[in-house]
């Protein structure tokens, strides 16, 4: 259940809109100084200057002063691999030497790993590690999280991962938001090795009719030796015909064409794009689909950052996510995101914003709920430190939200 609250005397930097932003939108946001929010049962109602705050008797609300300080909308995390069992570290020293991520797949180790480990990894136990995890999240300004499914690849530990991401969103007092992807084509399983696609129909015979009540969105790992354009136009079809909106992991790792199909099949996002053809940047455009750039992985794995410019330049939506998972990317760093975003993919910090907030939001198709500071949307905000914005690339990797608000409720104070 939401709060009463006014927030009062803050600056107000917020993207407006109820659906993705797209190219010069990216860097247009509303500012109010000396602005005021006012919530009821968590929902905004009044956002405007602190001299018109409509509410005079305040009984009942609990008040804020911001001073000043810039107030923006909670951060959408919308990727993420929260829920896994085991940890990876020893990969991440075999690739400081010199492996690469899919060599390291194609052996056995990798997502296949980690699949071993949630296998043997008990609901409670993926529910409590992942509660980690959201908490540390929670504490850099996030209120909204997507969690992926992805490391069982077999219809019980797909459906325990997923039961698990239910229960941390049905949590009494979760601080963030919570919504499930299903990703049963994260890799094909040991035991369906040389047979991808009858994986592939185990997937779409059991698997999505199953799932269907329990999540909204379906997403594959398009990848060249993982699943490849065929493969993944079949699943991703028929998961569209039960209804499913799609996601896909294109262009990771080598240029496959999956902006392209996230474009043909109409995608909500196509995520990484590190090595996206300007054919895929243009036509994923000219569809609306969002394309999600994860510069932490790009940083980790030591690949080339994706070309936000390009797409914001086609008229594209960037949205901005932390990828966090125990392999390719084991950081939930939303400060380091901000840096990496401004300093090596030429984003602008307003554009940065907006890729963390709406388009986030647009990306797991909330935008109509959360991502902005507007009447009507969900009382989700985090304040800096300061009422300057630019605090957030510049101060380099480091936390500087001093408050995270969920809902109407103060879900984080940092000193
Ligand atoms: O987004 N590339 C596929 N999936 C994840 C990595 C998962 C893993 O390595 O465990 C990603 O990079
Ligand atoms: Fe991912």
């Amino acid at each position: 259940m939401g709060e009463n609250l006014i927030i009062k005397h803050a600056t107000i930097v917020t993207p407006v809109g109820r659906s993705a932003r797209k190219g010069s939108e990216m860097a247009d946001l509303r500012t109010i100084a000396d602005g005021c929010v006012v919530a009821r049962d968590g929902i905004i109602e009044y956002v405007g200057p602190t001299a018109e705050c409509p509410v005079a008797d305040t009984k009942g609300f609990r008040e804020i002063d911001a001073e000043g300080r810039a107030l923006l909308p909670g951060f959408v995390d919308s990727h993420t691999h929260l829920i896994f069992g085991g940890f990876r570290p020893d990969e991440f020293e075999w690739r400081l030497k010199g492996d690469t991520y899919m060599s390291i797949m194609e052996r056995g180790g990798g997502i296949q790993s980690t699949v071993n480990a949630t296998r043997a990894t008990s609901e409670d136990e993926l529910v409590r590690r992942a509660q980690w995890f959201l908490d540390n999240m929670s504490r850099m300004g996030v209120t909204t999280v997507e969690a992926k499914s992805g490391y069982g690849l077999d219809t019980e530990t797909e459906e325990k991962m997923l039961n698990a991401i239910r229960r941390l969103a049905d949590k009494e007092g979760q601080p963030v938001r919570i919504v499930s992807t299903f990703l049963g084509a994260h890799a094909v399983p040991k035991e369906y090795a040389g047979r991808t696609d009858e994986y592939v129909d185990l997937i779409i015979n059991e698997m999505l009719p199953r799932f269907k009540s329990m999540t909204d969105c379906c997403d594959i790992f398009c990848e060249k030796n993982v699943f490849e354009i065929e493969e993944s136009r079949r699943l991703l079809t028929a998961a569209k015909e039960m209804g499913y909106k799609l996601k896909l992991h294109a262009d990771e790792i080598v240029q496959l064409g999956g902006a392209e199909l996230a474009a043909e099949l109409g995608a909500l996002s196509a995520d990484h794009l590190l090595h996206v053809s300007d054919a895929g940047v243009e036509a994923m455009a000219k569809a609306g689909v969002v394309a999600t750039l994860l510069p932490l992985t790009a940083f980790t794995l030591k690949e080339p950052y994706a070309p936000a410019r390009k797409f914001i330049d086609a008229d594209g939506a960037v949205a901005l996510a932390t990828d966090l998972n125990p392999g390719s990317c084991f950081s939930g760093s939303i400060p380091l995101t901000i840096a990496l975003a401004c300093i090596y993919m030429k984003m602008t910090i307003e554009e940065t914003i907006t890729a963390l907030t709406l388009n986030g939001a647009a990306a797991i198709g909330l935008a109509d709920k959360v991502g902005s500071i507007e009447e009507g949307k969900a009382a989700d905000f985090v304040m800096l430190a300061t009422d300057n914005i630019n605090i957030l690339p510049y101060y380099v990797g480091m936390n500087c939200v001093r408050t995270v608000i969920s809902g109407g409720r103060t879900v984080v104070e940092n000193p």
